[in-house]
């Protein structure tokens, strides 16, 4: 008796390989869902395990160092534990030159957290990533999936209370 695939990859639920198969529908070969298949586990338990990237890898047939190399360019891609939100603080040469690392003073001062980092109530993960596409509006970072533009440090807390600030 064959076994059906999900029996074979543990490191995978069933609702995720649903997700990646509705994919892997729109597409002429099952690689070109790599980044889509990532982001679907990562969305799932929050970030992409060893495990679960060499389960994803062999679904979609391409090699665990391929699809490494995809989550590792892919900056939005976790391949470590994050907390609940990740503040993602653009420190690209606008948002430097407009003061990201105050930006980054006062969130570690708020949050007692450094780059690479996450809160002890596991509430908040804070990591640099490089150009958000706002320059205009620099300094600039996203807290979960709300754009802060023009941070003003005094005003942190504010925006790391859940405010979104996309005016
Ligand atoms: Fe920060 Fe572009 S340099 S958004």
């Amino acid at each position: 008796m064959a076994l059906r695939m999900t029996e074979l990859i543990p490191a995978l639920s069933d609702s995720e390989i649903a997700a990646i198969d509705a994919e892997i529908a729109h597409v002429p070969y099952r690689s070109a869902v790599a980044i889509d298949a990532l982001k679907i586990v990562q969305a799932h338990r929050g970030w992409v395990s060893d495990e679960s990237l060499r389960a994803i890898a062999r679904h979609l047939e391409m090699s665990a160092e391929e699809l490494d190399g995809v989550a590792t360019f892919y900056n939005l891609i976790f391949r470590q534990p994050v907390g609940d939100r990740v503040i993602l603080l653009c420190n690209s040469v606008t948002c430097w030159i407009k003061g990201c690392d105050k930006v980054q003073a006062a969130i570690t001062e708020n949050l007692g957290i450094g780059l690479g980092e996450t809160t002890a109530d596991n509430a908040f993960t804070l990591l640099p990533v490089t150009c958000l596409g706002a320059c205009d509006r620099a300094p600039v970072m996203m807290v979960g999936d709300d754009l802060h533009q023009d941070l003003d440090p005094a005003e942190i807390e504010k925006a790391l209370s859940g405010e979104p600030n996309r005016d």
